[in-house]
């Protein structure tokens, strides 16, 4: 048996949880089979650990493979206590964030390749691929905007803080996947109100629920 592995991406700010946690009620209601969300990084007590130690402001000195690595490695220890069991029950798996953030994020935002951060998690996660990725796009600056980048007293985490610089190059890293995976890879216009996000997202995941007869349609 395999499940349905659903990733959602886009820059910080775009309404990735926003939208999850809107498209986890919907999919409760009308899923045959059981269904988990969950984001990364974290998604298990060993990678929330990780997850840790990646995102905290305090740890201003870490190399920018050592944070790839880390990536990895808390992405590993999710796919096999919680994506991996949960798929081969059959089950659907909606995940905030999977391997395209790397390649976006470590890969261009922080200039170490993307061939080279992609290799690295084929090895972390031994290719599995998500089968529909819904991608919320909008421009670096606006999804900074939206979570107080400069300006608000919300605590930032480590790659938050970030230049603007650095979540354009992340931004444009995400169309070219984008272009190069126009298969899996679906653009949503985040620009749109969070309503209007859920119904594009809906459009394209209803679709695929249908197609693997994983929906009650009565
Ligand atoms: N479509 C939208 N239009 C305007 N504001 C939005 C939209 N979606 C979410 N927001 C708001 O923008 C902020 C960021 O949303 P959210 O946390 O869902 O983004 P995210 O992509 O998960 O960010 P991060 O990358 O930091 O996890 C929140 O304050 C949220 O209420
Ligand atoms: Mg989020």
């Amino acid at each position: 048996m395999t499940g349905l592995f659903i990733t959602v991406e886009g820059p910080d700010g775009a309404g990735k949880s926003t939208l999850v946690s809107k498209l986890n009620k919907k999919l409760q209601d009308v899923l045959t089979v059981p269904f988990i969300a969950t984001r990364e990084p974290g998604g298990s007590d060993i990678a929330e650990k990780i997850r840790e130690v990646i995102i905290d402001p305090e740890n201003k000195e870490m190399d920018a493979k050592t944070e790839a690595l880390l990536f990895a490695a808390s992405r590993r220890q999710h796919i096999i206590e919680t994506i991996q069991p949960a798929l081969n029950r059959g089950e659907v798996v909606l995940c905030d964030r999977f391997v395209d953030s790397s390649i976006a994020y470590q890969g261009a935002g922080r200039e170490i390749g993307v061939e080279e951060v992609a290799t690295l998690n084929q090895f972390a996660t031994e290719n599995l691929t998500p089968d529909l990725t819904l991608y919320l796009d909008v421009d670096a600056q606006v999804g900074l905007n939206r979570i107080g980048h400069k300006n608000s007293n919300r605590k930032k985490d480590r790659l938050e803080l970030e230049e603007v610089s650095f979540h354009n190059r992340v931004r444009d890293a995400y169309l070219i996947l984008l272009d190069k995976n126009a298969d899996r890879i679906q653009l949503i216009d985040a620009t749109k109100s969070p309503n209007e996000v859920l119904e594009a997202a809906w459009t394209v995941l209803e679709n695929e629920l249908i197609k693997r007869n994983l929906i009650d349609t009565r």
